[in-house]
């Protein structure tokens, strides 16, 4: 069982990741907080807050601190911005408010916007609940909500103070989110760590009572801590932060064109990974090999390695010409060069990409 806390090293904004005893340290932090002046107040969704019905309280937050909106992508919008900011400025909240998420990476990222917009910036507490949110969303400083022309285009950095990771929440969370974290959780091992790529292969299965999950989640935080200390603002011209989003540029598009919910992010991000092996095999990176086996590891963690209804390649194409990290009007791809390192990748011909996504069923 890991016992230490991972520190996010950002100078005057560094921070803690804690992974031990969990709800003890928040309710000493909640209670510090009070003491010290601050008023705390809580964004959450109505799932989790079912699921979980005392973890709020145990720790000590008070009904009345508890703003709960609607479950889904669909909270990540200007309409609950919106309303989460008037209930605080409903709720009396001033410049001292410490503003909690609770919940997976809808509600971290809606609430983290609305911690960096109110007041000009509240401080900001991150306590993920789902297998998604411990190993991605919850750590780095990126917020922000959709427009119904986008996924995330607006938002902002901006850190947390802490992040308290509690892997005891995942045993509410149902077989389909938690195989969507882990997605993520395979994207690490493809992009920066073989030794965990080689640990997923060799497991049999992985759930929230796995006794290799919480030392799991604790790698995927150091791997985000490292890359985003580096990079924090995915301004390096090669590399860096955009490594992150292996697998996400066809991701974001076939979230796009399938309809916002069709697929969860993670589900998207499977087929997405399967499709930057085939590139990085396509351009000569990696043997063709490695395909086969990226596809077992992510069946065998009940995620798709293709398409469950037709899109339309021309419809996925201009999705893709949206994704933020094209560079001057040409498409950027992450790819790897061996399973555990990655490159960012300019010059890739279209006529590539349209074959690959017909690999996995698009026409
Ligand atoms: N900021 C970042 O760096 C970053 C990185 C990756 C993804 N994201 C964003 O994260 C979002 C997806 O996050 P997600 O996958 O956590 O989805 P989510 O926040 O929608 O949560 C999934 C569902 O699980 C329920 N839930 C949460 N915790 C639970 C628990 N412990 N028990 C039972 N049910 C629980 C929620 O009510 C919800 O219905 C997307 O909007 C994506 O853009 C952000």
């Amino acid at each position: 069982m890991p016992t230490e806390t991972l520190i996010v090293q950002l100078a005057e904004r560094s921070y803690p990741i804690h992974f031990s005893d969990v709800a003890e340290r928040l309710k000493a932090d909640v209670s510090n907080l009070r003491a010290s002046g601050h008023s705390v107040r809580v964004i959450s969704d109505a799932g989790v807050l079912k699921a979980q019905p005392e973890y709020l309280t145990q720790i000590g937050f008070e009904d009345g601190e508890i703003l709960s909106l609607p479950s889904g992508e669909a909270t990540k919008s200007i309409e609950f911005f919106s309303q989460a900011l008037s209930h605080l400025a409903s709720t009396a909240s001033n410049r001292d408010c410490a503003l909690f998420a609770f919940g997976g990476g809808v509600i971290g990222d809606l609430a983290g916007y609305v911690a960096a917009s109110y007041l000009r910036g509240v401080d900001f507490y991150q306590i993920p609940s789902t297998l998604l949110s411990m190993v991605d969303s919850s750590v780095g400083g990126k917020t922000g909500i959709n427009l119904p022309e986008g996924k995330n285009l607006v938002g902002a950095f901006w850190q947390p103070k802490a992040v308290y990771i509690d892997t005891a929440l995942l045993q509410t969370l149902s077989p389909r989110e938690f195989a969507a974290g882990m997605a993520e959780v395979i994207k690490y091992g493809m992009l920066a760590d073989l030794e965990l790529f080689n640990d997923l292969v060799a497991l049999k299965g992985l759930n929230a009572n796995s006794a290799e999950l919480p030392a799991i989640v604790r790698g995927c935080c150091a791997i985000k801590a490292q890359i985003v200390a580096d990079d924090e603002k995915e301004t390096a011209t090669s590399g860096g932060r955009a490594l992150l989003n292996l697998g996400h540029s066809f991701a974001h598009a076939i979230e796009n064109v399938a309809g916002y919910g069709q697929y969860l992010h993670g589900e998207a991000v499977a087929i997405g990974l399967v499709m930057a092996t085939r590139l990085s095999a396509a351009i000569g990176q990696i043997p063709e090999s490695d395909i086969m086996q990226v596809k077992e590891l992510i069946k065998k963690f009940e995620l798709p390695v293709r398409l469950n209804h037709v899109l339309k390649i021309s419809d996925l194409m201009a999705a893709m010409q949206c994704d933020k990290k094209n560079r001057g009007g040409q498409l950027r791809f992450v790819t790897v060069t061996s399973l555990g390192t990655t490159v960012t990748t300019d010059d890739v011909d279209s006529n590539t990409i349209e074959e690959l996504w017909r690999t996995v069923g698009a026409q």
